[in-house]
């Protein structure tokens, strides 16, 4: 199975932002964990990270040809980018929407989700396992 593992805006900051909500581990990290839970759980993974909305939704059409599973972390833009909805809503894979810190128990602003009625799934609140357990959910290994 072929995963497509997209992070947006401001993850490559990841070890550098708020460490108390995000964790003190790197992009550069997370992308070497996601690839070794990837061999564990028997699928293949390709992660890609950007901070320009244009080359998500672009990143995201690519996919569609070849993506069985989708691992979306839109940082910011979950909150407000019908680009990425509707990007999101090409797809007929499950699409499993991740967030490192529990947005649903932060500013008001960011409680609200674009993303979430497009998402199969929503994994919120367990730091980079996160994407661990969104791994396992498409894998049906859960
Ligand atoms: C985030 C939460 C968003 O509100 C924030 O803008 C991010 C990261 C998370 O992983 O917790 O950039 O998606």
């Amino acid at each position: 199975m072929q995963i497509g593992v997209f992070n947006g805006v401001n993850l490559d900051m990841l070890g550098k932002r708020n460490p108390e909500i995000y964790g003190g581990i790197s992009y550069g990290e997370l992308e070497t964990r996601i690839y070794a839970w990837a061999a564990e759980l028997g699928c293949s993974a390709r992660c890609k990270q950007t901070n320009h909305e244009g080359e998500l939704v672009e990143n995201l059409h690519e996919a569609r040809s070849w993506a069985e599973g989708i691992v979306i972390n839109p940082g910011a833009w979950t909150h407000y980018s019908y680009a990425i909805h509707d990007a999101l809503e090409l797809f007929d894979v499950p699409i499993v929407e991740v967030h490192l810190s529990d947005i649903t128990r932060r500013e008001e602003w960011r409680r609200h989700s674009v993303i979430e009625a497009v998402a199969s799934h929503r994994v919120m609140g367990e730091g980079p396992d996160g994407y661990r357990r969104a791994l396992s959910i498409l894998t049906g290994t859960e």
